[in-house]
């Protein structure tokens, strides 16, 4: 990454890449509308530089629920179900980098074994840091997933959430947009009125529904990640990736789109809604 390069984190949540209440079904109108907009970006920005991680939607999630499996460490997980939901996962990562291709977008996939050392998924390895540089060196664009994860004699489900705050911890990071279905981040779960413009440590108690396959919290999980990851001196967005253009203008720099943020404080910005 060169010295001037401004980098993102963007999660491509399950709920916009997927039809989420319909089993391992891909939403390839969104898919397409999402690598049309980072493809604009990207060339619209010379110094852009993107790192994207995908969510598991009606794929993943499916899979998990069905055989139970979470984002706790258990040594009792179905090797059936560790074994489905990491097919489901691929499948799913395959048809996104057909997509991201198709648009100009072109990614070397690492899958999060090779970010985290092993021992846990805290903090990303000096490896992985490495293969992250070197997908870069080579004019890529890194893209991981949520994923199965095994340590020792456990398993869980790792969550693209939980990789982006990983990869917060190891690289600066300017902004990390977690692109979903709806607007952004609403005050109650009926998803009804507008959305909040930005969050405040106070809101970290939001109302929410979860969809129907969902194994890694929801909407709760992510804003208290979306906390942690401000924290660590990234702004935060929530943003419609259904919706031409918004995606695409939270990456020219322009805060004039409807979407939730949460603003780092770490580097001394706090910022009231306009
Ligand atoms: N108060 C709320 N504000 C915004 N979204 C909410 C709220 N309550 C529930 N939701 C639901 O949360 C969903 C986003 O979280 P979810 O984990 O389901 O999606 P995702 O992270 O995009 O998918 P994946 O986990 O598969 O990557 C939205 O689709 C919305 O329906
Ligand atoms: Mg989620």
């Amino acid at each position: 990454m060169g010295k001037n390069s401004k980098l993102v984190i963007i999660k491509l949540g399950g709920s916009v890449i997927t039809n989420k209440d319909k089993p391992v079904s891909p939403n390839r109108r969104n898919i397409r509308l999402i690598c049309r907009e980072l493809s604009r970006a990207m060339l619209s920005d010379s110094k852009l530089r993107l790192i994207l991680i995908h969510g598991g939607g009606s794929f993943g999630h499916y899979y998990a629920k069905k055989f139970k499996l979470g984002t706790n460490m258990t040594s009792s997980a179905s090797p059936e179900g560790l074994a489905r939901t990491a097919a489901a996962m691929i499948d799913l990562h395959s048809i996104l980098l057909g997509e991201l291709c198709r648009a100009g977008v072109y990614c070397g996939t690492i899958l999060p074994i090779e970010l985290f050392s092993g021992a846990d998924n805290f903090s990303i390895s000096l490896g992985g840091k490495n293969r992250v540089t070197s997908i870069f060196r080579n004019g890529l664009v890194p893209i991981t997933f949520g994923y199965v994860t095994l340590i020792g004699n456990q398993a869980s489900i790792i969550s693209g959430d939980k990789i982006a705050l990983a990869l917060v911890r190891a690289f600066s990071v300017e902004k990390t947009v977690f692109v979903m279905d709806v607007d952004g981040v609403f005050p109650s779960s009926d998803l009804k009125g507008p959305v909040l413009e930005q969050l405040f440590p106070a809101q970290h108690a939001i109302q929410s529904s979860i969809k129907q396959y969902d194994v890694t919290g929801g909407i709760k999980a992510k804003i208290s990640t979306g906390f942690g990851l401000a924290k660590l001196g990234t702004d935060v967005y929530f943003v419609n990736g259904t919706k031409s253009g918004r995606l695409f203008k939270i990456l020219q720099g322009s805060d004039d789109v409807v979407a939730t943020r949460i603003y780092s404080t770490k580097r001394g910005r706090f910022r009231s809604p306009k």
